[in-house]
């Protein structure tokens, strides 16, 4: 049975999944009829969480030293009559325009050293001293007035934080950032390697962030701005929950997270947020195999429940029916919403909840889905199906704060992204690593194998299974820790393209893949880069290990590697290298390392990873078969097992299940041996232990 895996509801107030939306009443000020009707509205979807306040700045505090509160004293005090609750967003998403006018060293500048307008969002400097003070004085005036606010579960710190600014502020907080790091200006110009070119730095205040019109191809100095710029917005965003704690110790904090932005390492924020939260936006129905995206989605749950550590996180924006700037704006099919919503609780989220509530009536987000349209009552699909998903979620109080442990990880780390996205060569036109990472999750997803999704800094010792692939990078230590993963028993897969940089993204001397070497019991001596249009292959060895036969397909890259203990299971079939090994396994202490030299193409890596784990008894959610399309994902509290089968098919679909072992949480009626799932459908079972 699974081990105990649970943690406290999100708010003490209320433990139960939470239902809502991002709400803006301030827009309807002048229309008071509308905010009575939403909160009728809001009781009839099965609402239960607004979070309010996000871009409200203008109306907090309409001019310098001048507030408001009496619009969002009257929303919060009704809500708390209502039985409703609210995340209070700090408005630093967004400034008023007053503020840029009069200041403006708040507004960002870009890396052409151009200063940006007033203007759109998202558009402010994280180093400006105003700026800091301005968010400062509003989130203190927040706090002290809505810390104990009945109606207040937490806090929703700005609002997608993101993007970079270049201004002499920021110039001198980066130099002052690398002086801490390295110490002197020769470890600097070492760990840059700026001899190259005679880049040599003389003067710490010859740095200059990057620029397309200046310095850009120094990938260490890159890969540092790009540290650097994580590093200050989590100082900015720790600045603002500072001024709050001072008044509200007690409300737990988040930030909502965009998928997998590039351009935050969000794996640095684990320490600043109580709970994460994130914003999903899948384009559903785009590909006639919605599988693909569905496991996308599913693998990026996992990864924000993997940031603390297994901790349910919160859905906090996914749109109710369509957004209004993907390239194609689609509507969800009939019971798409339901069962996209349900994919994050399965993964670990602890709420469902929405952009928007009410679509705005006027410009650029007016068109943008919501609960509550321009038509204005209840009478929409749309709304009927939030309100029967919030049905649904009120069952679900058994699920809160449960959570999984699986026994596989898949390694996908932010800086070793950033390096490979860098590095010129062996591929310019595309390395894909994030492909790479999905086309090694989707076999663990079509079988129903949980996973988690790791970074090098955490622990691997709880793992039985790990995969890495490519994985250029290895920070310090990062080696000699899957060295000893693997010496202890773990199985570990990793692929070409690992173990080139350290840390500053300078290549390993003596051999790749530099400190894997030794476990992995090869040497790879050269890469050859395929045009898009050529193929190779590899043949599998008879009587291999892993009851792998025939040949695969292989495209873009294939690593030339010699044999140091590993023993070969597949060999190149063609081209110079053909006869040289493709596909190793190396027994190590007490475990065992796969390299997979080559990049492969389906159904390769669904029958290798599938033959691994049968081969080590990797646990599946649920032991039966899983049609094609249909997933199985669960929680668990120790006791109780909670399974979520999920249909992304346009089809109905029958699994077979053991007799009397489950109930249905939604009916409590025992689930019958033969269960189907309609088209776009899932299904909650439960299974106690005896
Ligand atoms: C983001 C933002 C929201 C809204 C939505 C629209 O996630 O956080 O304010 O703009 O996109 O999909
Ligand atoms: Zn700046």
């Amino acid at each position: 049975m699974s081990v105990m895996t649970t943690f406290p509801p999100i708010s003490s107030k209320i433990p139960k999944m939470l239902h809502g939306a991002d709400y803006n009443p301030e827009q309807w000020l002048e229309y008071p009829e509308v905010f009575e009707e939403d909160i009728r509205l809001m009781k009839l979807a099965n609402c239960n969480v607004m979070s309010v306040g996000i871009f409200s700045w203008a109306m907090l505090e309409p001019e310098e030293g001048t507030f408001d509160f009496k619009w969002l004293d009257h929303v919060l005090d009704t809500f708390a009559e209502n039985g409703l609750f609210a995340f209070l967003a700090t408005p630093s998403g967004a400034r008023p325009a007053w503020m840029s006018q009069k200041y403006p060293e708040v507004l960002r500048v870009e890396k052409n050293r151009v200063r940006n307008l007033h203007g759109v969002r998202h558009n402010h400097c994280y180093t400006s001293p105003v700026y800091r003070d301005k968010i400062e004085s509003i989130n203190t005036k927040l706090a002290e007035r809505y810390g104990n606010h009945p109606a207040v579960i937490g806090w929703h710190i700005s609002n997608e934080y993101g993007g970079d600014c270049h201004c002499t502020y920021c110039q001198n907080a980066f130099r002052e950032w690398l002086q801490k790091k390295y110490a002197s200006l020769k470890e600097l110009n070492h760990a840059w390697w700026t001899t190259f070119w005679s880049h040599t730095i003389t003067d710490w205040s010859q740095v200059e962030s990057p620029a397309p019109h200046g310095e850009n191809f120094v990938h260490g100095m890159n890969l540092d701005w790009k540290r650097f710029v994580t590093d200050q917005t989590l100082d900015f965003l720790n600045h603002e929950v500072n001024a709050l704690k001072k008044h509200s110790l007690d409300l737990p904090v988040t930030t909502n997270f965009m998928e997998a932005y590039e351009g935050l390492n969000y794996w640095k924020f684990k320490e600043s947020v109580d709970v994460v939260s994130w914003d999903a936006y899948p384009t559903w129905h785009d590909e006639r195999d919605e599988s693909r995206l569905a496991a996308w989605f599913s693998l990026l749950h996992d990864l924000k429940r993997s940031i603390k550590n297994g901790k349910p996180f919160m859905l906090m924006e996914s749109t109710p029916s369509a957004t209004n700037w993907q390239e194609v704006s689609k509507l969800k099919k009939p019971g798409m919403h339901a069962l996209s919503s349900i994919q994050a609780v399965a993964h670990g989220s602890d709420t469902v909840q929405y952009f928007q509530w009410r679509k705005s009536r006027g410009s650029s987000e007016k068109l943008h889905g919501a609960v509550v349209d321009h038509y204005g009552s209840e009478n929409t699909r749309v709304f009927q199906e939030v309100s029967q998903l919030g049905g649904v979620l009120q069952k679900l109080d058994e699920v809160v704060g449960t959570s999984v442990q699986p026994e596989t990880a898949i390694l996908f780390d932010w800086e070793n992204r950033w390096a490979i996205n860098d590095a010129q060569g062996p591929r310019n036109s595309g390395m894909h690593y994030e492909e790479q990472i999905r086309r090694h999750y989707k076999p663990l997803w079509d079988e129903g194998i949980p996973v988690d999704i790791i970074d090098m800094e955490c622990d691997l010792s709880r793992y039985k299974l790990i995969i890495a692939p490519m994985l250029y990078m290895l920070r310090a230590g990062a080696g000699e820790k899957i060295e000893a993963f693997v010496e202890a028993g773990g199985i570990f897969v990793t692929t070409y393209w690992s173990g080139i940089v350290n840390e500053h993204d300078l290549c390993f001397l003596g051999g790749f893949p530099g400190p894997l070497r030794k476990t992995l019991g090869i040497w790879s001596e050269e890469i050859d880069a395929l045009y898009d249009h050529e193929k190779n292959q590899i043949r599998l060895t008879d009587d291999n290990s892993l009851q792998l036969t025939g040949m695969y397909e292989v495209h873009e890259l294939c690593e030339l590697i010699h044999l140091e203990g590993a023993e070969a299971i597949a060999y190149y079939e063609h081209d110079f290298y053909q006869g040289r090994p493709a596909l190793t396994e190396n027994h190590f202490g007490s475990g065992t390392a796969y390299y997979a030299a080559s990049r492969n193409q389906e159904p390769f890596y669904t029958d290798f990873l599938l033959s691994i784990i049968r081969k080590h008894k990797i646990k599946r959610t649920i032991e039966t078969e899983l049609p094609y399309g249909v997933t199985a994902q669960k929680r668990c509290d120790g006791r109780n097992e909670f399974i979520f089968l999920m249909n992304f098919t346009n089809q109905s679909q029958t699994l077979q299940l053991e007799k009397e072992m489950y109930i249905d949480l939604l009916d409590e009626k025992p689930v019958p041996e033969s269960v189907v799932l309609p088209s776009y459908g899932y299904k909650i079972l439960k299974h106690s232990q005896k």
